[in-house]
């Protein structure tokens, strides 16, 4: 790839990162993960570990510290390409914290109030929320501003963030002069809400997860147990919930087929889970080995970590300099 400085002319540089919380589901697969990955070829790559939003949430040591290794293993496993990319943990580079302090201070506060993790938060109640998820989309912003990045690849749940992103790059632009790049979202539609196990967005808050590194046993367990309605399987009003995820990852001949079975009758909704299931496990066969390779090598997992947070710090750390030039911090 090109040496690590400000976007080539040549290529596109992409940005993204992935928040450590829980087990990488078909969701975070479909819509955040695998774009990267495919885009790493012919693009400049940065992708990271969001450890420090995780903080907002994760009050454990020994809890944190798994989640950042098994997402870095999640990625690896699935194709990432530490050559091509550049794959760093967003708390190795400081200059994410301390540009997020800089550009808080032109962050009008309505603007957070209207940040749908911070109304998600109040509408479900949560007492106790605390300033970091409030001043969530500042950190994101500057996880992507300092960048530059062309394209940001994220889930249309992070649309609003990289809105957000845009009108902070555009206020420090005008208020002292041209330092960052108007970043641009990128949703591919077709995934851009994956469904879950119960017909609503997958997510794990909502518990209705299909787990891409579960044990064959667990995953069986969460494929099973989709929601289906009382409708007779052959005469579905509309593609139901297992017929929908087996369409992410069959060819149109599968799923024709599968169609044709459901109106031929005497196939019921265990049949097609079944189908779903071997689908499931099939597609992911090489990077589920592929994570049981990477956990016995722990160490490769931080080196590779280290090398692209020393990458991604050439970036930053220009990045900030052109900051502090502007606004007066360097004297
Ligand atoms: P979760 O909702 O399970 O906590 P995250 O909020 O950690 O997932 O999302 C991580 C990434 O995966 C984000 O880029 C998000 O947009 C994407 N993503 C999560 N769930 C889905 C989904 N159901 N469909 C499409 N993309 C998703
Ligand atoms: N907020 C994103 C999520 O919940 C993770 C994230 C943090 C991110 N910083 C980012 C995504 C910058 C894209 C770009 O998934």
């Amino acid at each position: 790839m090109a040496s690590p400085s400000q976007p080539t002319s040549q290529k596109k540089r992409i940005l993204s990162g992935v928040k450590p919380t829980g087990k990488v589901h078909i969701g975070n697969y479909l819509g955040a993960m695998q774009g990267h990955v495919n885009l790493q070829d012919d693009r400049e790559n940065y992708i990271f570990i969001a450890d420090l939003h995780s903080l907002t949430t994760v009050k454990n040591k020994a809890e944190l510290q798994e989640l950042i290794l098994d997402l870095a293993m999640d990625y690896l496993a699935l194709g990432l390409d530490p050559n091509k990319a550049v794959f760093f943990r967003q708390s190795d580079v400081p200059e994410h914290a301390e540009l997020t302090w800089v550009l808080s201070c032109l962050t009008p506060m309505p603007m957070l109030e209207l940040a749908h993790a911070y109304k998600d938060a109040v509408a479900k109640g949560i007492k106790e929320i605390n300033a970091g998820l409030f001043t969530y989309p500042v950190l994101m912003a500057v996880d992507i501003l300092i960048y530059k990045p062309d394209i940001v690849p994220v889930g249309k749940d992070q649309k609003q963030h990289v809105e957000i992103a845009r009108d902070l790059a555009g206020k420090f632009n005008r208020t002292f002069g041209e330092v960052f790049k108007l970043p641009t979202p990128y949703i591919p539609e077709e995934v851009a809400v994956v469904i879950g196990t119960d017909g609503q967005k997958m997510s794990k808050s909502y518990g209705n997860t299909i787990e891409i590194f579960a044990s064959d046993k667990a995953l069986k367990k969460q494929i099973m147990g989709i929601v289906t309605d009382s409708t007779p399987v052959e005469s579905p009003k509309e593609p139901d919930t297992i017929y929908k995820l087996y369409s992410y990852f069959a060819n149109d001949d599968e799923k024709a087929n599968l169609l044709e079975r459901y109106r031929a009758g005497g196939m019921g909704y265990g049949d097609a889970k079944k189908m779903l299931l071997e689908k499931v496990i099939d597609t992911f066969k090489p990077y589920r080995e592929e994570r049981e390779r990477l956990k016995n090598d722990i160490a490769y997992v931080k080196d590779i970590l280290k090398k692209g947070a020393e990458k991604a710090r050439i970036v930053a750390s220009e990045t900030k300099k052109e900051v502090w030039d502007k606004t007066g911090l360097s004297i």
